[in-house]
């Protein structure tokens, strides 16, 4: 198996997916993001294919000949922003993956609010805006309302996202979402268009969906926590949800016309949704053709029994994916954060029965302004039979936990 580009949270889930189901894992990658891989997932790898992938002709052709090399069987995408080269992939070398002209509405917000309004996907009504003046004149044509998100076309981990509550705050909102032209750590060109969405008030879910052969697979609904305000920052995520079982069935079934409408054919796509208060009605925030970050895999698991990177996997080398939960379980995850910027003195996670943690940064580390997600020092999981117990003990150990940022 082919991975394009495991760096970043998903990667050691499908490392861990591959080592169950026997299938040896290849990276493609550029060689210094290679050198900067954690021990553990270098170790994993059987072979790297050492490229450009900002180069796609180039790119395509590296892959093409090391697939050959070494008889990859399936091609798995990863990282965001990579996941069309992957389609292109799959489709020159005939394996299964999916719909290559559909695949950049998967990483591009304003392709992704074409094919949700073609497919009559629920989903926030937007606009363009190249600045300030053009953003107020749009937010009004399009009667978008106030407040009003503006965000990046391309970028994800709440970068450059705000939640603007009038006009005298478009012109600060609009150039932090046009500040990224390229991608760390590849250099990828970015779409660096902002876009002002409708804001969709009421409670955020995650639903995952795998995709075999055209087929949808629902995956278990995730409840998602955030900060209120300007900046929505991820503050943890529960499973199971909490929510009735026939909204979890709308959900699913959003989640999944959603990953069609983006072109995922074979493969998993992770979904955000928000249903606004007195509605039945999930409205899509965002889909993306790749596994979920921010521990989901781990928390899913935990709860329900299912695997995504292995249903994942099962996807892309054609065969039909495990997704039938074996456990009714609950797990929740708390993200530690500071409350501003400034320099990491003391990381301390409190040790509770039921919980484990892990810090991202150490004493030492800088740690940005609370803005978007780049801001976690680290983060605790608890287990427990209910959801309810299980936030509540993540909640408390996330509470006795101690961060100093000075
Ligand atoms: N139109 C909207 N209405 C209400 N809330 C929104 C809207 N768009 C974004 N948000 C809030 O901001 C968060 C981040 O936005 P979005 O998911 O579009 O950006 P992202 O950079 O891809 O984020 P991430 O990778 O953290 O999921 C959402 O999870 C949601 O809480
Ligand atoms: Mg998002």
């Amino acid at each position: 198996m082919l991975v394009v580009e495991p760096m970043g949270n998903a990667g050691r889930f499908l490392v861990e997916a591959a080592d169950r189901l026997g299938v040896r894992l290849y990276a493609a990658t550029h060689q210094d993001v290679h050198d900067g891989y954690p021990d553990r997932l270098r170790a994993a790898l059987a072979g790297v294919c050492a490229t450009d992938l900002t180069d796609t002709p180039r790119a395509l052709e590296d892959m093409d000949a090391f697939c050959r090399r070494h008889a990859i069987a399936g091609v798995a995408p990863c990282f965001e922003l990579f996941t069309p080269l992957a389609a292109l992939l799959a489709e020159r070398l005939g394996l299964p993956g999916n719909a290559p002209g559909l695949a950049r509405a998967a990483r591009n917000k304003i392709l992704m609010g074409e094919a949700f309004a073609a497919a009559g996907i629920p989903a926030p009504r937007w606009a363009l805006a190249h600045d300030a003046d053009e953003a107020f004149r749009a937010a009004r044509e399009h009667a978008l309302g106030w407040p009003l998100v503006v965000k990046p076309a391309e970028q994800g981990g709440s970068w450059g996202v705000s939640v603007v509550d009038g006009p005298d705050r478009l012109a600060e909102a609009v150039g932090a979402a046009r500040q990224y032209t390229y991608a760390h750590p590849h250099g990828l060109e970015l779409d660096a268009r902002a876009l002002l969405q409708e804001y969709i008030p009421g409670e955020e879910y995650s639903c995952d969906t795998v995709v075999a052969d055209g087929v949808a697979y629902p995956l278990p609904v995730v409840a998602k926590d955030t900060t209120e305000g300007r900046y929505r920052i991820e503050t943890g995520h529960t499973c199971p949800s909490g929510l009735p079982a026939p909204l979890v069935r709308k959900v699913q079934h959003t989640a999944a016309r959603a990953a069609l409408a983006v072109g995922v054919r074979n493969g998993i796509a992770h979904t955000e949704v928000k249903i606004p208060p007195g509605t039945q009605t999930p409205y899509v925030i965002e889909t993306g053709a790749r596994l979920p970050g921010d521990n989901l895999c781990e928390i899913v698991e935990a709860a329900t029994g299912v695997s995504e990177a292995v249903a994942q996997l099962q996807a892309v080398l054609g065969l039909v994916p495990d997704t039938v939960p074996s456990r009714t379980d609950a797990a929740s995850i708390r993200f530690l954060l500071p409350e501003h910027g400034g320099v990491l003195r003391e990381v301390v996670i409190a040790d509770l029965p039921g919980t484990h943690g892990e810090v991202h940064l150490g004493p030492g580390d800088v740690v940005p302004e609370p803005a978007d997600s780049a801001c976690r020092i680290g983060h605790v999981v608890a287990r427990a039979e209910t959801a309810d117990q299980a936030r509540g003990l993540a909640d408390r150990a996330a509470a006795r936990s101690r961060v100093e940022v000075g």
